[in-house]
Parts: C-alpha cells; sequence; structure tokens
C-alpha cells in the first residue's frame, strides 16, 4: 500500500513526529511505503473560496498542493497526524483539508483507508472529543475508510510522549495494516 502521512505540526522533532516516525517503521515493516509530507513548511495558502474549481477542477492557487493531490490521488491512505491546537487540528493541517475542496470527487472515488495521529498536553478523557468527531466526519463525508486513531493524552513535550504508550501504539498501528 501507497501510504501518504499529512505532517501537520510545526515541530519537525516534536511530539507528533515521534508517532509519525513511530508509525511509519511498522507500516515500512509491514512492507508499505509512506510518505511524510510536512505541510507546515510546505507552500499551502489557504482557500479563498472563489469556488473556480467548481468542487472539481484546477485551483487558482499555484503552490505545493498541487504536489499534495497528486500524491493523495496516487495513494491507498491518507493519515492526518496534527497536535491539538485549541482542540482541534493545526491551521496549517486544515488549510491542506481545506483545499480538498478542488479535488473533492475525486477524492471520493478514491475510497482511500485513513488514519488520525495526534498528541496533546491535557489528558481529561474530553481532551479530543473535538478533534475525533471533526476527523470521523470527514472520513465520512470524504468516503475514507478509517483504520485506527491514536490520541495522545498528557503528551506535552518529547520526553512525555517518548515515555508514553503512544509511539507503540503508533508503531502497532502501522504494523497492523
Ligand atoms: C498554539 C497551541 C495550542 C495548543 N492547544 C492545546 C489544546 O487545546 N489542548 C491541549 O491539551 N494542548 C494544546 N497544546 C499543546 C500541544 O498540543 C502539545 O504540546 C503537543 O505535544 C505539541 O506537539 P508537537 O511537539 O508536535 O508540536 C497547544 C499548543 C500550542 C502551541
Amino acid at each position: 500500500m501507497r501510504i501518504t502521512v499529512l505532517m501537520g505540526s510545526p515541530n519537525k522533532n516534536g511530539s507528533t513526529g515521534i508517532l509519525v516516525e513511530s508509525f511509519k517503521k511498522g507500516a515500512e515493516q509491514s512492507g508499505h511505503s509512506v510518505e511524510v509530507i510536512d505541510v507546515c513548511h510546505a507552500d499551502v495558502h489557504p482557500c479563498i473560496g472563489c469556488v473556480k474549481c467548481g468542487y472539481e477542477g484546477p485551483c487558482v492557487r499555484k503552490d505545493d498542493v498541487g504536489k499534495i493531490r497528486q500524491s493523495l490521488l496516487s495513494s491507498d491512505m491518507v493519515v492526518l497526524a496534527t497536535p491539538l491546537y485549541y482542540y482541534g487540528m493545526t491551521a496549517q493541517l486544515k488549510a491542506v483539508v481545506d483545499r480538498f475542496c478542488a479535488y473533492n470527487s475525486s477524492l471520493n472515488r478514491r475510497h482511500l483507508r485513513s488514519a488520525l495521529l495526534t498528541v496533546a498536553w491535557n489528558s481529561a478523557d474530553w481532551t479530543f472529543d473535538a478533534l475525533e468527531s471533526h476527523y470521523k466526519t470527514l472520513v465520512r463525508y470524504i468516503n475514507f475508510e478509517d483504520m485506527g486513531m491514536v490520541l495522545g493524552y498528557g503528551c506535552g513535550s518529547p520526553s512525555m510522549t517518548r515515555n508514553s504508550e503512544y509511539p507503540d501504539a503508533a508503531y502497532e498501528l502501522g504494523r497492523s495494516l
């Protein structure tokens, strides 16, 4: 399987990155190829809602989303990886998701498998309620097939994350595919 990870943390060596690396290792050990796209350091502009794409067509914005679009449409699985920012995904990752607008139908037809990798400082049981609900709604709307979520409670720093159970959970998710 070809797997594209949309890495939505601005910290290249942060907690989200730890889960992404563990997931990648597990998936590669099971024979999958994994491409990690660092969306925070890519040239990605937010959707301006002009709808010149007609919800399926060329986007007026000429930036790295063209390459991201090609990667996703030639993949079998997408992984959304993000730290929790104000109980949602980062704005950088959301910008990429909003730009799905210009290839919504083709993405829908592709019926990608999907997963969510996320970390947060908070460890209360409601920490991921909003993000989990958003992710599940996207899965339903874009016709993804959810393969699992790793919700990293109490992962506020790289050392907290390394000492938690979540890197192993991300590895197992990748290996189980
Ligand atoms: C702008 C910002 C917003 C955040 N919002 C939340 C939040 O709503 N809930 C929470 O538990 N942690 C929040 N955090 C903490 C991060 O999710 C947490 O530190 C995470 O480990 C950062 O991951 P990273 O190392 O990949 O950047 C926030 C951090 C930042 C910088």
